[in-house]
């Protein structure tokens, strides 16, 4: 018999215990799909006492997680701690330069320093794999890595944060606003106490980041996603998409700009028809074309301890396989420096909504406003229900013709300056990512 994989896990929260209990309930298959066995050494948390409803027998518990770094009875290290800095970024840097495989579940962490782990890893001679970051349980990162390794790759577009989804099919199927729908979501454990990082769209841009690096070739760069959350998605909004044919989704979108790669997390309207506005409640899908094999979309949970276990044991069975391949597809020398597309280029159609004054004339001056920003109108609705009892504005809505973003921000300006209009515009792309 080969000699046994030596776990070192740190963290026993949500997925910590998950993968804790898939090693004890699937030893034996796992042994047999690696050719060796698995042996839980060590573990580490913070409260030794806390009752995880897992058998922690034989196995054990280190109060510094950074021992597990530098034990010599431990081949791989399974993070499930979180954050991009401190102990879990001091704990995966450490294991690496000691010659240790790394598997982590930590997006923040591969978002912000994955390129500088990966070139441990790559002169460590070891792996550091990270399935889970990205969407869960569904195996992203290795269809990335492996199955549309021939595909050049023009797009990726997910719905990437399952709170979101949760949030917006809610308020879609109910007609609550935001702000009630994620109340219910915090009681019900779909969202955090601390919702920002979720509704605010950093945890989709973390993802979104990694996934542009693995699709096109180029170091993970965080800082160049663009990102802006839900919380001003009203149930107003959600009914006027709905009645022009589309969803509203939280989407990571991902594609070649012009002067480089475009990434951007933002409310999106998807056609009703696509599969991404299918996709409802906690889940998550990425939609991915490749020259090759066209689109692609893989829908699944995308957190929570099973899912989230699953994808850490499948990168655990490539290491115990004996499988080292570069984090992020080809060696981190041979991945381009990040280039930000120019945005100002990016064609899509808008909506529109703002409240406008309910008097003769408004209306004129708001399309002249766009026309004089050559932007062209496919449709107008005002709907009276929606007026302001204050300011007796009504909200008015634009479905635009394609335009590009320079466009649009010129007529903005111009739109923020009239009288008649008040308050910021909610400006919405829309997009056929994943519809094709
Ligand atoms: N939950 C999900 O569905 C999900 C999905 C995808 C990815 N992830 C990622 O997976 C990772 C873990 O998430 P989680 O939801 O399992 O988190 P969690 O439930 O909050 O668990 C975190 C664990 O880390 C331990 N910990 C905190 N500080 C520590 C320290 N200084 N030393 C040792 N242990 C420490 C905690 O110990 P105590 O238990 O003693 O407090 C806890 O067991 C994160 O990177 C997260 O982004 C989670």
């Amino acid at each position: 018999m080969n000699k046994p994989l030596r776990i070192g896990v740190a963290g026993l929260g949500t997925v910590g215990v998950g993968v804790v209990k898939i090693l004890s309930e699937r030893a034996e298959f796992l042994s047999a799909a690696s050719g060796r066995p698995w042996k839980l050494v060590a573990v580490s948390a913070r409260d030794v006492s806390k009752d995880r409803g897992i058998d922690l027998t034989g196995v054990r518990w280190e109060k510094d997680a950074c021992a597990l770094a530098d034990a010599d009875d431990i081949d791989v290290v399974v993070e499930l701690i979180g954050g991009s800095e401190g102990i879990a970024r001091d704990l995966v840097e450490a294991a690496l330069s000691n010659g240790k495989h790394v598997v982590t579940a930590n997006k923040a962490l591969i978002a912000r320093h994955g390129i500088a782990l990966a070139r441990i890893a790559e002169q460590k001679g070891v792996a550091l794999n990270y399935e889970a970051a990205v969407a869960g349980g569904i195996p992203i990162v290795k269809a990335l890595r492996e199955g549309l390794a021939a595909n050049e790759i023009s797009s990726v577009a997910g719905i990437l944060n399952g709170t979101c989804n949760y949030i917006l099919t809610e308020m879609e199927a109910t007609g609550r606003d935001f702000a009630d729908v994620l109340k219910d979501a915090q009681a019900l454990g779909y969202a955090e106490a601390d919702p920002s990082f979720d509704v605010g769209g950093i945890d989709a841009a973390h993802k979104l980041a990694i996934l542009a690096s693995l699709a096109f070739g180029q170091e993970v760069s965080f800082d160049d996603v663009e990102v802006e959350g839900i919380e001003r998605i009203t149930a107003e909004d959600i009914k006027f998409a709905s009645d022009f044919g589309y969803k509203i989704k939280l989407l990571g979108i991902a594609t070649r700009g012009v002067g480089g790669i475009d990434q951007r997390v933002h409310p999106t309207l998807v056609p009703t028809g696509s599969p991404l506005a299918a996709v409802s409640g906690v889940f998550n899908a990425v939609a991915i074309e490749g020259d090759r094999v066209g689109l692609l979309v893989l829908e699944g949970r995308g957190a929570g301890e099973g899912p989230t276990a699953s994808a850490v044991l499948s990168d655990m069975v490539d290491v115990a396989r004996g499988l080292v391949m570069p984090p992020f597809i080809v060696p981190t020398d041979h991945l381009k420096a990040p280039a930000k597309a120019n945005v100002e280029k990016r064609n899509s159609p808008y909506y529109l909504r703002f409240n406008a004054a309910d008097r003769a004339g408004s209306m004129a001056e708001i399309t002249r406003a766009l026309a004089e920003a050559s932007i062209s109108i496919e449709r107008i609705v005002q709907r009276s229900e929606g007026r302001d009892t204050t300011s007796g504005r009504l909200p008015v809505v634009f479905l635009t013709h394609e335009t590009d973003e320079g466009s649009m921000r010129a007529a903005l300006k111009h739109l923020s300056k009239l009288e008649d209009v008040a308050g910021k515009p909610l400006v919405i792309r829309i997009e056929d990512s994943g519809s094709r």
